[in-house]
């Protein structure tokens, strides 16, 4: 397949949303075809299944949760992400399988065999490119994920549903997919500023992308950081 896939993962209020749109904002910038994406949903079909997801508060079994996680990710792959890559595009795409391993797998201890049959079945062989792991210590992000929901009226987030311990296990869940592969895999210290993340971000990106021989132009050499939006 001709075009290129990357995830960007990490705990709730690691920074990865406003990353992975930077991400999508830049490529856009240097004149490559980029779709920017998310899950859970990303496609009209898993949209709807992320409001059943997000809005469940909590009433839902964990091996029911993956399932519907799966399902979302399998319409998302078929409809979003495949015809994109065969075009030769780029997707960026804000979380994807590492997080149903990391959230239902190590957070919420499904069994492990069970989340990677799903991710089998889900995605196949079209998994990502480049994971690009935004690491945090849960307590530093639940702080940025309180006062971002505070800031925008939200009440009761995932560290409130769920506690630190969970959010720590998740944490060690992306750290350990991480580490099993270091050749798709970049785990980026995410508790420093978000110019010096973004640097970090950028510069894996563009070395991925060179590694994988996609069609180059002088637009990905390094330039200056642009103005944070
Ligand atoms: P978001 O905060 O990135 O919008 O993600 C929504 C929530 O969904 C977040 O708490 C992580 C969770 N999630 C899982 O538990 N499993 C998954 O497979 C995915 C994609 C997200």
């Amino acid at each position: 397949m001709a075009g290129f896939f990357v995830s960007v993962e990490g705990v709730d209020g690691s920074g990865k949303s406003g990353m992975a749109r930077r991400l999508g904002d830049w490529l856009h910038e240097k004149s490559i075809a980029v779709v920017s994406t998310r899950e859970p949903g990303g496609s009209a079909g898993a949209e709807r299944i992320r409001e059943l997801l997000l809005g469940s508060g909590g009433i839902l079994d964990p091996l029911a949760e993956a399932l519907l996680f799966a399902a979302a990710r399998a319409d998302h792959v078929r409809k979003l992400i495949v015809p994109t890559l065969e075009a030769g595009g780029v997707v960026v795409s804000d979380r994807f399988s590492d997080s149903t391993i990391a959230y239902q797998g190590a957070g919420s201890t499904v069994d492990m065999a069970v989340i990677q049959q799903l991710q089998q079945i889900a995605v196949g062989e079209h998994r990502p490119d480049l994971v690009i792991v935004l690491d945090v210590d849960p307590a530093i992000s639940m702080e940025r994920a309180r006062k971002r929901n505070g800031d925008a009226g939200v009440k009761d987030d995932r560290f409130e549903v769920e506690g630190l311990a969970f959010h720590a296990r998740v944490r060690e869940g992306f750290l350990r997919q991480a580490a099993t592969d270091r050749s798709r895999y970049v785990v980026i210290d995410a508790s420093r500023t978000p110019d010096e993340v973004w640097g970090d971000v950028r510069r894996a990106v563009r070395d991925a992308l060179l590694k994988n021989g996609m069609e180059l132009t002088n637009s990905l050499s390094l330039a200056p950081l642009p103005s944070p939006r």
